[in-house]
C-alpha cells in the first residue's frame, strides 16, 4: 500500500470516529434513526453535523447539512471526504437533498457510510448524483 493510500485509510478511521461520537449526539426523538457526520475539508478540518429533529417534522435537518453548515459557518467550503454512520444494519446513503447540497461544495466527494458493526460501503457523490445542477448551471464557476 502507499503512503498516501495509508493515510487516507487513516483519515476515514477516524472521520469513522468522528461521525460515531456526532451519531451519538443526534436528537431523533420522532424517527429513532440516529446519524452522525464528519466532513474533512481540503485543509485537512473535520467538522461534524448530526441530524435534529423538530416536533414541526419538516423542520428537521440531517447530519450531513448540518455539517456543511457547521463548516461553511468556519469559514470551510472545500470538502474531500464525509463518512456517515447510523445505527441501520446496512451502511446507508445519503438522502437526496443532502448530495445535492454536497455537490454545491464538492462534487467530487469521496462518501464513506458505515454501520456501528464496522460495515462500510464507498462512493463517490459523481456516482450518487450525476448530472447535477450545479454553480455552473448558473452560469457560476
Ligand atoms: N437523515 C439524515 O440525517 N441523513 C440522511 O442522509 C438521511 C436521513 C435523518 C433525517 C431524519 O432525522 C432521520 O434520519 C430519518 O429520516
Amino acid at each position: 500500500m502507499s503512503d498516501s493510500a495509508t493515510s487516507t485509510d487513516r483519515m476515514s478511521v477516524v472521520l469513522r470516529e468522528r461521525a460515531t461520537a456526532a451519531m451519538e449526539r443526534a436528537y431523533a426523538p420522532y424517527s429513532g434513526f440516529r446519524v452522525g457526520a464528519a466532513l474533512l475539508g481540503t485543509d485537512g478540518s473535520v467538522t461534524e453535523g448530526c441530524n435534529v429533529e423538530n416536533a414541526s417534522y419538516p423542520a428537521g435537518i440531517c447530519a450531513e447539512r448540518g455539517a456543511v453548515a457547521a463548516a461553511v459557518a468556519r469559514g470551510i467550503r472545500s470538502f474531500e471526504q464525509i463518512a456517515i454512520v447510523t445505527e441501520a444494519g446496512d451502511p446507508t446513503p445519503p438522502c437526496g437533498i443532502c448530495r445535492q447540497v454536497l455537490v454545491e461544495f464538492a462534487p467530487h466527494l469521496v462518501i464513506i457510510s458505515a454501520t456501528r458493526g464496522g460495515d462500510e460501503a464507498r462512493w463517490t457523490l459523481d456516482a450518487l448524483l450525476p448530472s447535477a445542477f450545479t454553480p455552473s448551471s448558473l452560469g457560476r464557476t
